[in-house]
């Protein structure tokens, strides 16, 4: 029943007990109707206090209550309504399922009262919690407690994940991401060791619970600050410590089975002379990509290559000289797809491709990783093994397509010292404007660096995986 139906209800009760008032020993009808509104009203109170328990604010929806004093049981169950239509169906489907479980269980012969009948007296409550990451991902958390007429009560959680942008329901395991149980597994076992209250109630096979193969970990919610675990009476903790939740930060959670950036070698350059990087991406190309590699080759300058994995299987030759000239290459995704848009899982995949069409093409990793388009943000960043570079003078080379122009675009910027300049390896007008630019750059003063080279230089810091170095860093 909503609450708007409860109040008509309530005012019908209101009125009754007028008429009963008016006439003495009215019948035994309008006596149980007043029995069922009472019950109603204490099924309301009761409700009401359990869905207060749930954590505020909710970060998205507004409630829908349902409050039902009903044969063959009572339910007071609250869920969100998003907005978004087929992500509601789904949410009022899920709870449509949990009633239907409740009902089949307290009907079965061993969990009827002694009295052999359902009892309404028997009751199902629902509340929730709901977490809204920035890119649209939507934790929602069901707390069940079911309250049989004459036994204990029995308490239940249930995580369920939506993408509300594409109306679509995620599994866990497709929002897990490398290294997600082993990390939270390190992450809580060391936390509850050495925090108080929770190191001296910790149940002795504590290992078990928190080991990284265990399902424990399959539970979680996605939040802003981290990812939200939640440990029910008596999974870890006697019941005294009631439901225990635990945010562990993203940079805990981050893939940590990258082995620590080496240090760049910066022999040879003088980091108090100004210094700038010239960055390719979308290559490489047989051709224009070669005419680059020749300038650079012919000046004994260096750059740094963004290179697609799709395309790196296609040219090994073209990255095999990159790297045989001192360059630096980074990973710009395996086919360019926008990573704001994948999955964990989707940006774990290509990182594992783009590895392996690297391993084959020169037998190392790409060392820094610019993602397609420049679209990212924390929790891409979190998924990157490598450090995220961005840029700071954008020559727009791949619009005008004219050498020219790319060489008015970096003039125009001012001081260089410092700075990302990027371009595209794949285009003609491109190759033409790197062969008037780097001698330009040599004889203004500067020093060319790979971008790796430049953190460390310039900026006194070595790269770190999964750090985004963006358009405000290199200024
Ligand atoms: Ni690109």
């Amino acid at each position: 029943m909503k609450l708007r139906n409860f109040f008509a209800l309530f005012l019908s009760l209101v009125l009754l007990m007028g008429l009963n008032g008016c006439a003495p020993g009215a019948n035994s009808s309008s006596a149980l109707i007043t029995v069922k509104l009472k019950k109603t009203q204490e099924l309301n109170t009761r409700a009401a206090a359990y869905w207060s328990e749930s954590k505020k604010p909710q970060q998205i929806g507004e409630p829908v209550s349902v409050v039902e004093y009903a044969a063959p049981f009572s339910y007071g169950l609250q869920y969100p309504k998003t907005g978004y239509q087929s992500v509601d169906d789904m949410i009022a489907q899920a709870v449509a399922e949990r009633r239907a479980a409740f009902d089949k269980k307290y009907l079965l012969p061993e969990n009827l009262p002694e009295s052999g009948k359902p009892s309404a007296d028997t009751a199902l409550f629902l509340r929730y919690e709901t977490y809204l990451t920035e890119d649209g991902n939507l934790s929602l958390v069901l707390f069940e407690r079911e309250e049989p007429a004459d036994a204990a009560p029995v308490t239940q959680l249930y995580i369920l994940h939506y993408d509300l942008a594409a109306g679509t329901a995620q599994k866990p395991e497709d929002l897990m991401w490398e290294r997600f149980r082993e990390n939270a597994s390190a992450y809580t076992q060391k936390y509850f060791l050495e925090t108080e209250p929770y190191k001296k109630g910790l149940f002795g096979d504590y290992k078990k619970t928190l080991a990284s193969d265990s399902s424990t970990f399959d539970r979680f919610a996605l939040t802003d600050d981290g990812v939200l675990f939640y440990f029910e009476p008596y999974q870890l903790f006697p019941g005294s410590y009631g439901l225990v939740r635990l945010i562990i930060p993203y940079e805990d959670m981050r893939a940590k089975a990258a082995p620590p950036q080496a240090a760049p070698d910066i022999a040879g350059f003088d980091a108090e002379k100004p210094m700038v990087a010239l960055t390719f991406d979308d290559g490489p190309n047989p051709r224009n990509t070669g005419a680059i590699l020749d300038t650079l080759e012919q000046y004994n300058a260096v750059a740094t290559f963004f290179d697609l994995g799709s395309l790196v299987e296609r040219y090994p030759a073209v990255v095999q000289r990159e790297i045989a000239l001192g360059c630096e290459v980074g990973s710009h995704s395996y086919n360019h797809k926008d990573f704001k848009k994948l999955s964990n899982a989707e940006i774990s995949n290509d990182v594992k491709a783009v590895s392996r069409a690297f391993q084959s093409a020169i037998g190392q990793e790409p060392t820094l990783f610019r993602p397609p388009y420049g679209n990212t943000n924390q929790r891409v960043n979190g998924q990157i093994p490598m450090p995220l570079v961005l840029w700071s003078v954008d020559t727009l080379d791949w619009k005008s397509r004219n050498a020219t122009s790319v060489m008015a675009a970096v003039k125009k910027a001012g001081n260089l010292d410092g700075k990302v300049i990027l371009m595209h390896g794949i285009y003609e007008s491109s190759a033409e404007a790197t062969a008037q630019l780097v001698p330009y750059l040599l004889e203004e003063g500067y020093q060319l660096v790979t971008v790796s080279q430049l953190i460390e230089a310039k900026y006194g810091e070595t790269p770190q995986p999964s750090k985004l170095y963006g358009y405000d860093y290199f200024q």
